[in-house]
């Protein structure tokens, strides 16, 4: 089986990166060939400055090999170090209806945002149909906002079949429940656009934490946990046992919301302090990271030259 995950080096990654995508690859590490990349071409459809996409591209690979990433067991590479896939991006696209795309709720969610209508976004869920169906991918760990984009690629796959002869898999997205949609600070799904976001590196992450929003019942009274941003996020970090703790502490009354979330701030700190120090120890020999990339691009190549190969003499050139 193989597993395959991506994220744009559009900012610095946060919590829902992590549980949502991150750490779902991270997990089925021993039950396929991996393949995690850093989707250095997609963020070119919101950053235009050389030097901050190639530095976001670096800080991704070290937050990847810093959080879990093992490179015995899953191949890291840069989407660019892959340029295959902007050629599948262009058979796929020969076959894309518009209306497909123009259905897609990422590219309106852009548009709501005030992002100029470019071609690159229009055709983004395109180019990741490209790269899913290069590897040829049977599973993706995603978050829940990318189902949409999922279901998009197994349309093009099917239709490229249908036209050309059976060559895709149908890929599967993987969604698990508990963290389909990770909650920011306020209490919405916590992403870059919405100004909700807690780094994995946060210097502020303190200030974050204990500026939860969080509603005025008073700390005397009993609370729902269930819900509650503080208890949804601190499900993501703590043991079964210190939930129940939390959920328990929370109905019983006397326990307020600022104790939760220090409790909060130590399991993330618990949990990331390591990564963090993992994360500079790595930065510090760029040479080695650089060699880390261009193996991992060696081994992506290569496994998606077979399919390269079905495809070019498929589509007949
Ligand atoms: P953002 O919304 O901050 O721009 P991205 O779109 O770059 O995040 O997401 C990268 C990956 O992380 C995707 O797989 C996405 O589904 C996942 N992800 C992002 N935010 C969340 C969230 N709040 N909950 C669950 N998964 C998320
Ligand atoms: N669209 C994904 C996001 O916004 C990133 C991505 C690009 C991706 N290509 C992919 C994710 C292929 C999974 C598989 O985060």
């Amino acid at each position: 089986m193989r597993i395959l995950t991506g994220i744009q080096p559009s900012g610095k990654l946060h919590w829902g990166n992590y549980f949502g995508a991150m750490k779902s690859m991270f997990d089925l590490q021993d039950r396929g060939e991996n393949f995690m990349f850093i989707a250095n071409y997609h963020a070119m459809t919101t950053v235009s400055d050389g030097k901050v996409l190639r530095e976001a591209t670096r800080d991704v690979a070290l937050d990847y090999l810093a959080c879990g990433l093992d490179t015995e067991k899953t191949v890291i590479y840069r989407q660019s170090d892959v340029p295959e896939v902007q050629e599948l991006a262009w058979y796929l696209s020969c076959l894309t209806p518009m209306g497909l795309l123009e259905r897609c709720h990422s590219y309106k969610d852009k548009m709501a945002h005030g992002f100029e209508a470019t071609h690159g976004l229009f055709a983004y869920p395109v180019l990741m149909a490209a790269d899913i169906l290069i590897m040829n991918a049977d599973l993706v760990p995603v978050g829940k906002d990318q189902k949409q984009h999922l279901e998009v690629t197994r349309d093009l796959a099917q239709k490229f079949n249908n036209c050309f002869g059976e060559i895709f898999k149908l890929p599967d997205a993987y969604i698990p429940e508990s963290v389909a949609t990770i909650l920011g600070t306020d209490g919405q799904k916590m992403s870059k656009s919405y100004h909700n976001t807690i780094e994995l590196f946060d210097p502020s992450v303190k200030k974050k934490v204990m500026g939860i929003v969080t509603d005025s019942t008073p700390m005397e009274e009993p609370k729902e946990p269930e819900g509650n941003s503080i208890y949804e996020l601190y499900k993501l970090f703590a043991t079964p046992e210190e939930v129940a703790a939390m959920a328990h502490n929370f109905r019983a009354g006397g326990y307020g919301y600022g104790t939760a979330k220090k409790e909060l701030l130590a399991a993330y700190h618990r949990l990331f302090d390591p990564f963090k120090e993992r994360r500079e120890e790595l930065s510090r020999d760029k040479d080695a990271l650089e060699d880390i990339l261009k193996a991992g691009a060696a081994k992506a190549r290569a496994a998606a030259a077979p399919i390269v190969d079905k495809v070019r003499e498929a589509v007949g050139l």
